[in-house]
């Protein structure tokens, strides 16, 4: 198969203006190298769709996506909707349904961006994998007493021991792809003494059948300080769902910029289309004054190329990247001074040569 349809959700925010890049940027690559075909169509849900019909997606919206090969996805989150209310309409409402359970974040130290570390004299290169589909995301819990002082409210992690196994042996799988094969299961088994003690024994268990994979485990409160202390140290992560929530905007940070974290949401089995985005949100403070980084996406697209079949087309997209940000084309959370569709525009120009 060589011909993909692509549902494209933008959003919000910056959702908006890097899916718009991305597309410019995809099309062209395909157009050039004549190799694939992909039409990306655009679905209109977000927080504009939600103050016209009540609601953040469509009822059939499961159905709707399975139609497509993969997602692409922005940005939810508006400055006059409460957070939880956005994320669970639209963003929340498909990564578990769907069963998206692998959310792979690779963080690399990036042509044009700077580590701020003095510990990482090689840069940084590491894999997070997050468990996305359960544990202190499984929307369980509640509010009684509302408002009154003796009010109670609870908000419990579900861990269930087929969501833990199947995304440690991800894991594993994972490292041993890489070339260190180096595995870090991040838990907080002192203080939570169930699910994060599954954690442990079925990491344990999976172990076994990965002899040449060498792993360890990490408490996360000690695992932050490991990764500003001694990033060399560190390869693959493993952890919960809200635990690599935090550890992958550290993670960002550390390689230099949010604004270049890409992840995949990925149903390993392949059932559902996986949902390719990049890890920040809408960004209220830059919305609408084009400066958005658009290098985030056009990662989460080219992992996107990878998981529909496409490597070729993936590497050659992100070497036109990466050469336009080691141009110095960059825009301003990386120092630059450049705008997203002056930072579209180059990289559609090296796109160009490969024809
Ligand atoms: P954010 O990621 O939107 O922004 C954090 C900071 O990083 C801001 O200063 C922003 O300007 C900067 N930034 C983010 N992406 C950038 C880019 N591509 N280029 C340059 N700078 C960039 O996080 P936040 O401020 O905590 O959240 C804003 C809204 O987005 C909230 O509604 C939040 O719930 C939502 N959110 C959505 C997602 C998502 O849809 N996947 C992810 C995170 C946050
Ligand atoms: C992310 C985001 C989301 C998350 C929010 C917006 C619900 O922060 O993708 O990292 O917590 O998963
Ligand atoms: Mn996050």
């Amino acid at each position: 198969k060589n011909s993909y349809r692509i549902a494209s959700v933008p959003g919000d925010g910056i959702g908006t203006e890097v899916v718009s890049a991305t597309i410019q940027v995809v099309e062209k690559l395909a157009k050039t190298l004549g190799t694939f075909k992909i039409d990306f169509e655009h679905i209109p849900w977000g927080t504009e769709y939600y103050k016209q019909t009540g609601r953040y997606v469509s009822e059939d919206y499961l159905d709707t996506l399975r139609k497509y090969d993969a997602v692409l996805f922005g940005a939810v989150g508006s400055p006059d909707v409460p957070d939880h209310i956005s994320l669970w309409g639209l963003l929340l409402a498909i990564r578990g349904p769907l069963q998206l359970y692998a959310n792979v974040r690779p963080v690399r130290t990036f042509p044009g961006t700077k580590c701020p570390l003095n510990t990482a004299t090689d840069g940084i290169d590491w894999m997070l994998v997050r468990e996305n589909s359960e544990g202190e995301y499984a929307g369980q819990g509640g509010r009684s007493h509302v408002g009154q002082q003796w009010e109670v409210a609870t908000e419990v992690a579900v861990f269930t021991r087929v969501g833990v196994e199947r995304i440690m042996r991800f894991a594993f799988e994972t490292a041993r792809s890489r070339p260190r094969k180096l595995l870090t299961v991040v838990t907080k088994s002192n203080s939570m003494r169930n699910g994060m003690v599954l954690w442990d024994e079925v990491a344990a268990t999976v172990a076994n059948d990965f002899p040449d994979v060498k792993w360890d485990k990490m408490l996360v409160d000690a695992m932050t300080v490991r990764m500003v202390a001694k990033p060399g140290s560190i390869d693959t992560i493993v952890g919960t769902n809200l635990h690599m929530d935090i550890l992958s905007d550290l993670a960002a940070a550390l390689a230099g910029s949010i604004g270049v974290a890409p992840s995949s949401n990925l149903d390993p089995t392949r059932k559902n289309p996986s949902l390719f985005e990049p890890v920040h949100g809408s960004a209220f403070d830059i919305t609408g004054k084009g400066v958005a980084n658009p290098v985030a996406t056009f990662w989460s697209a080219a992992e996107m190329l990878i998981w529909i079949g496409e490597k070729d087309a993936a590497s050659k997209l992100m070497g036109c990247v990466e050469r336009v940000c080691a141009a110095g084309i960059l825009t301003p959370d990386l120092g630059g001074t450049s705008d997203t569709q002056g930072v579209v525009d180059a990289v559609c120009l090296e796109v160009e040569k490969l024809g």
